[in-house]
């Protein structure tokens, strides 16, 4: 790993505490090393094949991301749920119809220039919260994904997601409204945290401090073209 996908890792690393269900057992570093390093085709069957935390018992499949492989923008959520576990694509259901909608209404969309991508690749059993050995199992296929997009902006959807990838307790409240940073080899990804659009359905109130999210990430992804 150099310098950079160090730092890359210790802005998202909660730390790898490793449980492997892989035969024989390989170490995390090395593990992680070598998704890395992998092409978008390897590492989607990487992910796909992969059964480093008790989630592949329970899944129908894994959820990769969907979008375009050069897109300007990434979108981060948290893991799938039900529907995105059955069909093998984030932000299917309601949520995603939200997500959707929001992203048009800045003139983006899954099809063209948004690649989309959850910190778990797996669905955690009755949406709970991933658990730590789930993400850091998990985080060494975000990483190479944020690598091998290299997104001008990466917009994260709730406070599970925002917490992971800026390696942060802190509340949502505090983390939305302001730029953030994520490491990616010599430049620095500006990251906008807002609202899951899960919660959004359930507290339409907010949405309007979602669009000021928004309008802050539209602003600096034109900065960043
Ligand atoms: N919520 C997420 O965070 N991601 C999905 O893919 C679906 C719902």
């Amino acid at each position: 790993m150099n310098e950079s996908q160090q730092r890359a890792w210790d802005a998202l690393a909660l730390g790898p505490r490793w449980v492997s269900r892989e035969q024989p057992p390989r170490s995390e570093p090395d593990r992680r090393e070598q998704i890395l390093t992998l092409d978008w085709p390897a590492l989607r069957e990487r992910v796909a094949s992969c059964q480093a935390c008790a989630l592949a018992g329970g899944r129908t499949q894994t959820v990769f991301g969907v979008g375009a492989q050069d897109a300007s923008w990434m979108v981060i959520g948290e893991a799938p749920g039900a529907e995105e576990d059955a069909c093998g694509e984030p932000f299917v259901g309601k949520a995603g119809k939200l997500l959707d909608n929001m992203l048009a209404s800045i003139g983006l969309s899954r099809e063209k220039n948004v690649f989309i991508a959850n910190v778990l690749k797996c669905r955690p059993p009755n949406n709970r919260d991933p658990q730590a050995t789930e993400v850091a199992c998990c985080q060494a296929f975000l990483m190479r994904q944020i690598e091998l997009v290299k997104p001008g902006i990466i917009l994260v959807m709730g406070r599970f997601a925002a917490q992971t990838l800026l390696k942060t307790e802190a509340s949502i409240a505090s983390l939305r409204g302001r730029v953030h940073g994520y490491a990616l080899g010599e430049m620095t990804v500006p990251v906008v945290v807002t609202y899951h659009p899960a919660y959004l359905l359930r507290t339409p109130a907010d949405k309007v401090k979602s669009w000021s999210d928004l309008c802050l990430a539209r602003a600096l992804a034109a900065q960043a073209d």
